[in-house]
């Protein structure tokens, strides 16, 4: 191969690389943090890990916030700490949203909040373990978790913000959307539902001021790998560098909010593993290769 050609073969391949791995800008209009009139975000699964650093990011641009999770002192004392960093107002709501009664509570008061801007339906956990000996009642709570509590809260939140064109919902999936590997049916398959949903309802959105993200993060450093779901767990043998902070995952998000990917992968990484997982042959041959391991 001539010098020229492999210089214009490396120019083409760099620019490709470029073009299907950058993150274009959000285009979502935040407020302006001097705005006066209030606007509410309400955050799922805000006591720990990733919720609790969309609460942090919402209360510096300036929001309001709805802070839910089961474990209320957490929340309570989030709340007091953003309340005199920010000067928001915070509320907090406790709330088992893997059940009816939980979900149906932050339904309503979904339905009567009429500031409310941002929506992340941010609550999860994993399991271990193969389908077979998974304990039914954990894997029906996940299911429900993950599916049906951002579906109904989504639902609720959708009249009054398209109403006032204006909103955002973000829905916490994970890089696991597109992973097929074995321990892990229910998580991939909820979180498969939580991006697809998210596609969806953004095409079904176009044209009424609501933007919808579907979050997809790899490995992040939060309380997820340390429930007692994961109380046999040896730590992940994962190198550091797969690794990335709650803070810089939800200001990727926040950042890209609006831009046309509405499956987003933060972390340059993670968004060449989903490229590749999802390319014909490529994806299946990387996936039975990493299983011989898994
Ligand atoms: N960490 C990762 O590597 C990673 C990667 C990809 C995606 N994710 C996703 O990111 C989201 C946040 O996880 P995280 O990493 O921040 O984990 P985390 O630190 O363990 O936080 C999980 C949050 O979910 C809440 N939650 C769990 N079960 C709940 C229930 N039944 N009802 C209401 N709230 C519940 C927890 O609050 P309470 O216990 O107080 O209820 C906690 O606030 C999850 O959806 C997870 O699947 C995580």
């Amino acid at each position: 191969m001539g010098k020229r050609t492999f210089l214009a073969a490396a120019v083409t391949t760099g620019l490709a690389a470029w073009a299907l791995l950058r993150t274009p800008p959000g285009r979502f209009k935040w407020r302006p943090r001097d705005a006066t009139a209030p606007q509410t975000a309400l955050i799922t699964g805000a006591s720990a890990g990733i919720g609790a650093e969309f609460a942090r990011q919402l209360a510096a641009r300036g929001f309001d916030l709805v802070l839910v999770a089961r474990r209320t002192e957490r929340l309570t004392e989030l709340a007091t700490t953003l309340t005199a960093t920010f000067q928001v107002n915070c509320e907090v709501l406790a709330a088992d949203l893997a059940h009816e009664a939980g979900v149906a509570s932050v339904e309503a008061r979904i339905r009567e909040l009429d500031t409310l801007a941002v929506l992340v339906n941010n609550a999860g956990f994993g399991t271990l373990g193969r389908f077979v000996n998974a304990d039914p009642t954990r894997q029906q709570e996940m299911v429900y978790l993950h599916t049906m509590a951002p579906m109904r809260l989504t639902q609720a939140a959708l009249p009054g913000m398209t109403a006032r064109r204006y909103g955002a919902i973000i829905n916490v999936a994970s890089v696991a959307a597109y992973v097929r590997l074995r321990g892990n049916v229910n998580y991939t398959a909820t979180k498969a539902y939580l991006t697809a949903f998210s596609e969806v309802l953004q095409a079904e959105l176009r044209g009424a001021g609501v933007c919808v993200q579907a979050l997809c993060p790899g490995f992040t450093r939060t309380e997820f790998h340390y429930t007692p779901d994961f109380k046999d767990h040896k730590p992940l043998p994962y190198p550091d560098f797969m690794w990335m902070s709650a803070a810089e995952v939800v200001r990727q998000s926040l950042d890209a909010l609006g831009n046309g990917q509405v499956a987003f992968v933060p972390g340059v990484l993670y968004r060449a593993l989903v490229l590749m997982l999802r390319t014909p042959v490529l994806g299946d041959n990387a996936m039975r290769l990493a299983s011989l391991f898994l």
